[in-house]
């Protein structure tokens, strides 16, 4: 009975330590240069290392490349590899998620040593997130998230750098509900359907307003964070809601889109119609130094230096934190003047 429970213990030793080892691994099947090398860099969990090199080969799957803040992104993460002496792997899924898949598929192709994924869509970018990790190449995700019930930081990826989307739509509805008074006939352009800074703009803006009877949402419609659509969108839903008298766009593209409609159907954007918008792009702080956009919420697309310095910190095997958020600014009439200049 004795030497029973003296087996019975051992066994239950044997099965902690293993599980321990599994809990503490890092993969590096598969890929290319990303896990060999010299000393290489890796966090808990089984995410593929990342050696300590003097140059690394990046992919960028860019999501599309149809308005200032895309431009702007793909500009600071070019300048930055070329700065550092760099490859850079870059690709423009012109809008379309499966081309976006496929674009990853090809880095992992070619071996490449990093991803800096955006995901244009939550759901079919998070099989193309484990596909890399499978690989062995580690993947940060950069600006937008993936859905976290099938992919997770820490586990599938990295990391996620970029801004928190929740927050920046809160921010535009505190400042609409001051501005108007709390009292508001709102219609809300969406940004692209299934986008994780679609998804969450809407949440941060709608939890915001719940206390707020006065504060109205009469449609909310997707205009894929596009200057055109957002126009469209803005045309019809102008029709049906003759009423509304503030706008909330998930990007200030769509609500520039949503001026040129306004003042097209003879209403007085900034005037009659309150807007807000998010990015804070060139011509959005033109347009409130115009007195048409009221508000924008700062979601600053200049990856690149932040990109590499938590790629090298990771390839140092630092800890690094599963989100890492970007700091945003506020634009209104105050202080759009000022920030031209600096602005995309
Ligand atoms: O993911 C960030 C959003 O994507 C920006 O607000 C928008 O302009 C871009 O297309």
């Amino acid at each position: 009975m004795q030497r029973a429970r003296f087996l019975a213990g051992w066994v239950l030793l044997v099965v902690a330590m293993v599980a321990l080892a599994a809990c503490g691994s890092t993969t590096d099947s598969g890929g290319g240069d990303g896990a060999g090398g010299q000393a290489a860099g890796g966090a808990a969990g089984g995410l593929p290392k990342l050696a300590q090199k003097d140059s690394y080969t990046v992919c960028f799957p860019q999501t599309e490349e149809n308005n200032p803040w895309r431009l702007a992104q793909t500009a600071s993460i070019k300048e930055e590899t070329s700065k550092r002496g760099w490859k850079l792997v870059y690709t423009n899924a012109a809008g379309s998620a499966a081309k976006q898949v496929a674009d990853v598929q090809s880095c992992i192709a070619q071996k490449v040593d990093v991803i800096w994924l955006p995901p244009r869509e939550e759901k079919p970018l998070a099989t193309a997130v484990k596909q890399a990790k499978q690989a062995g190449i580690p993947v940060f995700l950069l600006d937008r998230n993936v859905d976290q019930s099938l992919a997770k930081a820490g586990e599938d990826y990295v990391a996620f750098i970029g801004s928190d989307f929740v927050e920046e739509g809160k921010r535009a509805a505190e400042w609409l509900v001051k501005e108007t008074g709390g009292k508001a006939n709102i219609i809300q352009l969406l940004g692209t359907s299934g986008a994780s800074p679609a998804n969450d703009r809407r949440k941060g803006f709608e939890d915001a307003i719940k206390g707020q009877s006065g504060m109205k949402v009469l449609a909310s419609q997707d205009g894929d964070f596009n200057r055109d659509k957002g126009r469209q969108v803005m045309e019809t839903l102008l029709r049906a809601h003759p009423d509304v008298d503030a706008v909330y766009a998930h990007n200030d593209e769509m609500a520039i889109g949503a001026i040129a409609a306004l003042k097209a159907a003879g209403r007085k954007p900034g005037q009659d119609v309150t807007l807000v918008s998010i990015d804070g792009e060139r011509a959005a702080l033109e347009a409130i130094v115009d007195g048409e956009l009221g508000a924008s919420v700062e979601c600053n697309p200049r990856f690149g230096p932040k990109a590499a310095e938590t790629t090298l910190a990771y390839a140092a095997g630092q800890t690094i934190p599963p989100k890492i958020i970007n700091p945003d600014q506020f634009f209104d009439a105050s202080n759009a003047k000022e920030n031209i200049a600096a602005a995309y």
